[in-house]
């Protein structure tokens, strides 16, 4: 999948809808999540788009990620030049604004300093973008605005039409515009919280230059995405593989809201999950939210595939085939199915179009259902692939999902098999499962689970020595992760209190048989993994 086909197959239709051309900059999923945050719809499209695809988009306005080429040398990314003759407001950020100047025939340089950080800009003519936003303005004065820029490039000389509306002291255009064109430049990042003013900025862009109103609400997307679900499914059946996380989770409940009893869905116990994981997703997604749900009990068949097998990828290719195999084996038996349904998210669609480029190395095999719709022929309803996360959260609690649910930390698709370190046995998982419930159970208790972005507990296949009343033990070792990050790219160990982590290692100790000690992994990603295989 690439991100145009996201931006071609939009379902929701909202009026409005900004498209994002993607110069490679590490916050252009961020510009589109700032957009929706002024409930505006967003896309995102790599920056070589043809023109054909941007204009069957429709888009009310356009905006050009930053990147990290330099439009100084000949061949650089550019924008397809027919973007600015469409008689619609572009705004280019960073690297999109030296781009826009040097496609209309400005000039770009490599400058000597680079602006990195916090920066003061003068703001010295009126312009609808930043007017009314600078600090300390007087008499003649526009004022001043702290931003946060981050290039070595800058614009030295203006296209036909365009003057500066800001400046700083290493860029004499770190804001430019044609008010006539609608086209602006601004060479600092509105994007990130860093620049105090920006989401105001975006705001300006979206509401007074663009004229888009704030209607992409989730309530208004689920009625949209059930009317859309309705019309392209009709009176067929939907399979869907539920595996409790939030994106199926939430994904079952849309499409029971959308067809009821023409889904299916399909739960695979692997004998892998947290405790009582099996349980509560049958209670929720029966009782609460009424799913027609099949529960698979395929424990003994993973442990028996799995024993004698150390290697983590080999563990997770077994976890992975097996899955797919059991999963195909139970839709075999049903005879109408036509659709598919996966819970594939935008941030999915962005980056499995990122690894389609032969610079991702694989660090791990991360795959849940993949491969599932080629195997069994059956079309592909993906009622989420336009939404990032928080928009997937806020649907699933107005669904009614329970908050524990579409707040929980991530689970990975292999489950406890990649936090079992080396051979995979049933004791082990045993073991694992009442740890981690303990380590979970106290985070909650005081209140760290939710400031967590993710916590587990894994299993290592080491004895130590320890004293339990005057008896010597010689049991396994298990060790707490706690991780805090933004995207799950890089993460920071999180520093839990150690009061907190003494009662978690004691508590563990003295209630679960076979564990002799507690560690704490305080290791950040990178060099490591947040899990451990
Ligand atoms: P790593 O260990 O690569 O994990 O730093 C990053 C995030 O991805 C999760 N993870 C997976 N998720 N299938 C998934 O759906 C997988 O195979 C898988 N492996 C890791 C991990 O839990 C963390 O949130």
């Amino acid at each position: 999948m690439t991100p145009s086909s996201a931006a071609d197959h939009h379902s929701a239709s909202p009026e409005d809808k900004i498209l994002v051309l993607d110069f490679g900059s590490q916050y252009t999923q961020l510009i589109a999540r700032r957009i929706r945050e002024c409930k505006v719809f967003s896309a995102i499209l790599p920056y070589d788009a043809l023109f054909e695809s941007i204009k069957s988009f429709q888009p009310t306005g356009i905006i050009l990620s930053g990147g990290p080429a330099t439009v100084t040398e000949e061949f650089t990314a550019r924008a397809a030049s027919e973007i600015f003759e469409m008689g619609i407001p572009v705004l280019g950020i960073c690297y999109g604004m030296q781009t826009m100047a040097a496609q209309l025939g400005g000039k770009v340089e490599n400058s000597l300093v680079h602006e990195y950080g916090h920066t003061t800009m003068a703001l010295v003519e009126e312009s609808e973008l930043l007017s009314g936003l600078g600090e300390n303005s007087s008499n003649g004065s526009f004022g001043e605005m702290d931003v946060w820029m981050s290039h070595g490039d800058r614009v030295i000389e203006l296209p036909e039409g365009f003057t500066a509306t800001a400046c700083s002291a290493n860029s004499p255009f770190a804001a430019i515009s044609d008010g006539k064109r609608q086209l602006y430049g601004l060479q600092f990042h509105p994007e990130v919280t860093h620049t105090p003013k920006g989401q105001e900025v975006i705001e300006r862009f979206l509401y007074r230059i663009c004229r888009c109103s704030p209607n992409w609400k989730s309530e208004s997307i689920i009625q949209n995405q059930i009317e859309s679900i309705r019309q392209k499914v009709g009176s067929d059946q939907v399979l869907l593989a539920l595996s409790g996380g939030v994106d199926s989770s939430v994904c079952a409940a849309l499409l029971q809201k959308a067809i009821g009893d023409q889904l299916i869905c399909i739960f695979v116990d692997n004998g892998l999950l947290r405790l009582d994981e099996a349980k509560t997703v049958y209670q929720t997604m029966t009782e609460k939210i009424g799913i027609n749900l099949l529960a698979i009990d395929a424990a003994d068949r993973f442990f028996s595939e799995l024993a004698g097998v150390t290697e983590p990828e080999l563990k997770r290719k077994i976890i992975g085939r097996l899955f797919i195999e059991i999963f195909q084996e139970e839709a075999s038996k049903l005879k109408d199915v036509k659709w598919l349904a996966q819970g594939t998210i935008y941030p999915d669609v962005i980056e499995s179009a990122g690894l389609q480029t032969d610079k991702a190395k694989v660090i791990k095999s991360h795959h849940n259902v993949g491969g599932l719709p080629e195997s069994l022929h059956l079309q592909l309803l993906e009622p989420l692939r336009e939404l990032f996360k928080d928009e997937v959260r806020k649907i699933g609690s107005e669904l009614g999902l329970p908050h524990e649910i579409v707040y929980r930390h991530p689970f990975p698709g292999p489950g406890l098999g990649v936090r079992i370190l080396g051979e995979v046995k049933k004791k082990f998982a045993d073991i694992l499962r009442q740890a981690d419930a303990i380590y979970i159970e106290e985070l909650y208790r005081h209140d760290l689970y939710y400031e967590a972005s993710q916590a587990f507990v894994v299993f290592l296949p080491v004895k130590s020595v320890g004293v339990v009343g005057d008896n010597r033990a010689y049991d396994y070792v298990v060790s707490l992760r706690a991780v805090q990050t933004q995207d799950f790219m890089t993460a920071n160990c999180m520093e839990l209190p150690h009061q907190v982590l003494q009662i978690i290692a004691s508590r563990i100790v003295n209630e679960v048989a076979g564990v002799s000690r507690v560690t704490y992994d305080i290791t950040s990603k990178p060099p490591a993994t947040i899990e451990w295989e």
